[in-house]
């Protein structure tokens, strides 16, 4: 397995460019289901998850064709062979469930894998299950897999969720849009992603309204035709870019960010003495002055602090002024980074869903293990910051939601490097 070397090297200056949506890409790529017509996607990034979706996608008999070096997604799901996603693929990557709805509405009938659980959480699907049964559909769990059916077609309803999860959603919005009828989803999650879903969805003649709202509202139609879709910048990439200078210190410009997308983590800086300014290529971020201060974070649905960017924001914590509360309240183990950062002399305790971090002076370099996408990265933040060597070990994780990390830091003058593993 590979692993990532950084030196703590200073201040970092210069342009990051931000890559599409891992979180876009991974709903927009299932859409594909609900037309027999192509569906293209552009702006698409080089992920290993959007290798597994486009795996996933192809079990099931559809075209996937990755172009432009990955840039550009081509797909077809003219003639579908399978109605099944199978567990070895859905445990490796729980947005697979996304197929569910898009298979259900086109097809009538839909077999998932339950994802089971992954290292932050027990991830379970049952909003997806009420949300998609309010549609008339009749769902049972049998063999760890749920099967689904809607023989006469699902059926427009009204449905307030318990909870704004964003796959339930996704799945319930991309089912409602061929169901007969209208559906008016409450309690709706409003993530950027959801907004830009629904934007590909309206280019292949769905009838959405109040995407980005709590109400969504779908009228059904016959069926959908195929699109064209450039995926929505990936606005937890940008937070965690936007961190490096305020770790390390330096300007860095990072390229197609808006403040829209990041508007309370963009808050928080501020709130610590980093500044966020809107340039015309992206935004630019510089702490104002001297150390970053210590401030409370609870994670919450958009348009609250996003739970994506709780791990990389305590690397921050770790060096600022004071104590800083973390509270994760979307998912219930999310704090695996803070025993790694503690070996690199972090001062933190974690109380079940709160962590208090005192900072100190600076972190030490030392060999620590990625645990999960964002903790990984936030490792990697530390160790740019910290004196002396630190190795991240384990970094396919890492792989599943930023591409080009080395080159990308290296590009505004972080000391890091990629060691092949065995
Ligand atoms: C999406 O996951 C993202 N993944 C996650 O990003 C992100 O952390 C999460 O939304 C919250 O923003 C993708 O978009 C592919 P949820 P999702 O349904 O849809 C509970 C990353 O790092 N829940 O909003 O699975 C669930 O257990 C990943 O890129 C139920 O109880 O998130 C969790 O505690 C990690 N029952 C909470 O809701 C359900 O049926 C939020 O889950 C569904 C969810």
């Amino acid at each position: 397995m590979d692993s990532i070397l950084v030196t703590g090297n200073g201040p970092l200056n210069g342009q990051i460019p931000i890559a599409g949506a891992k979180n876009a890409c991974l709903t927009l790529m299932p859409a594909t289901l609900l037309s027999e017509e192509p569906l293209t996607l552009t702006n698409a990034p080089r992920l290993s998850d959007i290798k597994t979706m486009t795996a996933l996608l192809q079990s099931l008999g559809a075209e996937v064709s990755s172009l432009q070096d990955g840039q550009v997604i081509a797909m077809s799901s003219h003639n579908l062979t399978s109605q099944t996603a199978d567990y070895d693929i859905v445990r490796k990557m729980r947005a697979s469930n996304l197929v569910l709805g898009p298979l259900l509405a086109r097809f009538g009938q839909a077999v998932v894998s339950l994802p089971g659980g992954c290292a932050i959480g027990a991830r379970p699907m049952d909003l997806h299950v009420e949300g998609l049964e309010a549609l008339g559909a009749e769902i049972e769990l049998k063999d760890g897999y749920l099967h689904a059916r809607a023989p006469g077609g699902l059926k427009g309803a009204v449905h307030e969720m318990r909870f704004a999860s964003v796959g339930a959603t996704e799945n319930i919005v991309m089912a409602a849009t061929l169901a007969k009828g209208t559906t008016v989803l409450k309690n709706a999650a409003r993530e950027p992603e959801i907004v830009d879903l629904v934007e590909c969805l309206r280019k292949m003649g769905a009838q959405i309204s109040g995407e980005g709202s709590s109400t969504i509202e779908i009228q059904g139609v016959d069926r959908l035709h195929g699109a064209t879709h450039q995926v929505v910048t990936d606005r937890i990439e940008l937070g965690t870019y936007m961190l490096a200078p305020a770790i390390c210190g330096g300007e860095v410009e990072l390229l197609g960010g808006r403040m829209s997308l990041v508007e309370s983590f963009a808050a928080k800086l501020d709130a610590a003495g980093v500044s966020v300014a809107e340039t015309q290529n992206g935004l630019k971020v510089a702490r104002k002055n001297g150390r970053v201060q210590a401030v409370d974070v609870v994670t919450e649905p958009f348009p609250g602090f996003p739970t994506d960017l709780q791990a990389q924001m305590m690397a921050l914590m770790c060096t600022a002024e004071g104590t800083s509360v973390l509270e994760e309240r979307i998912f219930e183990n999310r704090f695996m980074h803070a025993p790694e950062l503690v070996r690199m002399g972090a001062n933190i305790e974690v109380h079940g869903g709160t962590a208090t971090v005192t900072g100190v002076e600076a972190l030490k370099g030392a060999p620590v293990m990625a645990t999960d996408l964002r903790a990984s990265v936030s490792l990697i933040l530390a160790g740019l910051a910290a004196e002396g060597e630190t190795t991240v070990s384990r970094v396919y994780h890492l792989d599943r939601g930023y591409e080009h990390v080395v080159r990308k830091l290296e590009g505004v003058g972080a000391k890091i490097e990629r060691i092949k593993g065995e």
